[in-house]
């Protein structure tokens, strides 16, 4: 496809609840230490949404701040994506009860289930209808409330994650924006998707009192296997786009990827040969919050500072199915 138009990010946001959820409160619930969580992943703390709090009203908050970094109203938005695998309800999608809160209707509102790749999945599709000229502003989220489904008797787990969202404006840029995509790049390899799975509550296994007794709607993963996969095909969708665009590492100003893993995040960057100052991590602060890490940590960095109009980012991530994506962007 000729694209008509090009995509812009014009605004994002973030919102994390304000329980803390620290190393030492874990060890009070299940046999770990605050060594083990530091060593193997790098984080020290993560969020816990509030009993009433689901991913709509994380999302809500996290839209807000978005939409007033792009400068624009609810009311000039023509899509709604929500990359989550944690969403209000099974259906619904939440994006369509986000949109009610924002008091909007009358176009295109659905979720992407691609796990902790959703909001790339998301951002990708969001692309394809803003170069096509069907849409000119389109609110798309990552954001999950994990902790809901959590085994917390679970040790290899329970530590792991955290809940949050985050939000980005993606627009039709202008042609004298600076700002705009340069490439994406999602896939999958559903051969694994076993190893990350929450095995109750679909048609496969309706829910019963007998799967909630053994706590089958909570996360299932076998991170060691996943762990190399994730390097591999995180490389490999960066190296895909930077290729395409004959670019390198150099041309890149910051990496941002899925924060599962700080020795994930190393490897990643040794092999791409990246700088390592270059690298953005707030694994420590906020665990693994699924589609929202991304999100988060580009708005993060954005308020902070370090990504300013103009620099060249790259993301990437990878999850449950097992999927993966890159997208690369001029901000
Ligand atoms: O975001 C979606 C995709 N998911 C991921 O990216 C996860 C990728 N995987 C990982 O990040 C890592 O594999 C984990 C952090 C999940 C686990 O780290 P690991 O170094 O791969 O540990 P392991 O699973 O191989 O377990 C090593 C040992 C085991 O004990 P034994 O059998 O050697 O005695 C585990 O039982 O560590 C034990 N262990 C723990 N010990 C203390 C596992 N979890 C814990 C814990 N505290 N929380």
């Amino acid at each position: 496809m000729i694209a008509k138009y090009e995509a812009k990010i014009s605004g994002t946001g973030h919102y994390v609840p304000k329980k803390i959820l620290n190393n030492f409160d874990l060890e009070k619930i299940v046999d770990t230490s605050d060594e083990w969580i530091r060593t193997r992943t790098g984080m020290f703390e993560r969020r816990i949404a509030a009993e009433d709090e689901a991913v709509s009203d994380m999302a809500y908050h996290a839209t807000l701040d978005a939409l007033e970094m792009a400068g624009i109203k609810p009311k000039d938005l023509d899509m709604i994506i929500v990359g989550t695998i944690s969403g209000d309800h099974p259906f619904p999608a939440t994006a369509c009860v986000l949109q009610k809160r924002l008091g909007i209707k009358n176009f295109p509102a659905f979720d992407i289930s691609a796990g902790c790749t959703g909001w790339i999945y998301a951002a990708n599709v969001a692309k394809q209808y803003i170069e096509n000229g069907i849409a000119k502003n389109i609110l798309v989220i990552g954001a999950e409330t994990l902790s809901k489904i959590t085994n917390y008797k679970d040790r290899n787990t329970c530590v792991l994650f955290g809940d949050g969202a985050g939000a980005t404006i993606i627009s039709r840029a202008e042609k004298k924006d600076i700002s705009r995509f340069i490439d994406s790049e999602i896939t999958a390899d559903g051969t694994y998707y076993e190893l990350l799975v929450q095995h109750a509550g679909g048609s496969r296994m309706p829910a019963s009192h007998e799967t909630v007794d053994k706590n089958l709607h909570t996360v299932y993963m076998e991170g060691n296997k996943i762990f190399k996969l994730a390097i591999k095909s995180m490389y490999s969708v960066c190296d895909t786009v930077l290729k395409r665009n004959k670019m390198d590492v150099k041309s890149i100003d910051w990496l941002i990827t899925h924060q599962a893993n700080l020795r994930i995040i190393e490897a990643l960057g040794k092999k791409m040969k990246i700088d390592e100052n270059k690298v953005i991590v707030n694994i420590e602060k906020y665990g693994n919050t699924s589609a929202a890490t991304i999100p988060i940590a580009l708005d993060e960095a954005v308020r902070e500072g370090k990504v300013r109009k103009g620099d060249i980012v790259l993301m990437a991530s990878f999850g449950a199915g097992l999927t993966s994506g890159s997208l690369l962007i001029r901000f």
